[in-house]
């Protein structure tokens, strides 16, 4: 049997940076990226444009299995509609985490990200990158921060993409998000027992990469001449 493509999973909270540093790490590899925090977030946008009822399994996942989705660069489109700015809100972010939640949503979503398993190589970010989706990955990655500086990293993104931002609501917003993603039955957010893990708190994002790429060098996914590039 053929040897399935390499996979590095970046796992870890809302605003821990994972997002950045997957695709600083798939740009370094020329891997595609998976964000898988972008299809839950997809699903809770078309939910709630269709007035789908957002506990309700069984509805949500039959209308996910009948989008299109495609990603062009920066840009998501779902059934041709560009939702790229849409599923950044934190009203989507936090339905995200509501349908994210259930089995059913799950089970729809996971075939949309192992497909995506493809030569020569996949950087997937999430909460369960490393633990249910992608449990053979050579390389795992278990970004975490302190949550004042996650609202503070959170804040300025929102502000730098002209969107509405309110500190205090998104502390409580990642607090309730953080107890949801730990907490729920159904691949709970966790380490895997063989992730490296990394507390960005008080690290740049440059030494960041550097130790992620330390990682992957030493499983020998990665050849000297990408060492140096930008
Ligand atoms: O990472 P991001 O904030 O875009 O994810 C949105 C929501 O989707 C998260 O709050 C989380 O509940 C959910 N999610 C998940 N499993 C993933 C990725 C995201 O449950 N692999």
């Amino acid at each position: 049997m053929a040897m399935p493509a390499p996979v590095v999973t970046v796992d870890g909270p809302s605003g821990s940076g994972k997002g950045t540093l997957a695709r600083l790490i798939a740009q370094r590899l020329g891997w595609r990226l998976l964000d898988s925090g972008a299809l839950y977030r997809i699903v809770a946008a078309v939910a709630l444009a269709r007035r789908i009822d957002t506990a309700n399994g069984g509805d949500l996942a039959a209308m996910a299995q009948q989008l299109t989705i495609e990603f062009r660069d920066e840009a998501v489109l779902v059934d041709g509609e560009d939702l790229s700015r849409r599923i950044r809100e934190e009203a989507v972010g936090e339905a995200a985490s509501v349908v994210a939640a259930l089995p059913e949503v799950r089970a729809a979503v996971l075939r949309l990200q192992t497909d995506m398993r493809q030569l020569p190589g996949l950087v997937a970010d999430g909460r369960d990158m490393g633990t249910v989706v992608f449990p053979d990955a050579p390389v795992k990655i278990y970004l975490d921060a302190g949550l004042e500086a996650r609202a503070e990293r959170r804040y300025k993104q929102l502000i730098d993409k002209g969107l509405p931002a309110n500190l205090p609501a998104l502390l409580a917003s990642l607090r309730d998000r953080d107890e949801r993603d730990k907490g729920r039955v159904v691949s709970p957010l966790k380490p895997a027992p063989d992730a490296f893990i990394i507390d960005s708190t008080s690290l740049s994002i440059d030494r960041v990469l550097e130790l992620a790429l330390d990682r992957v060098r030493a499983v020998g996914l990665m050849g000297d001449t990408n060492i140096n590039q930008p």
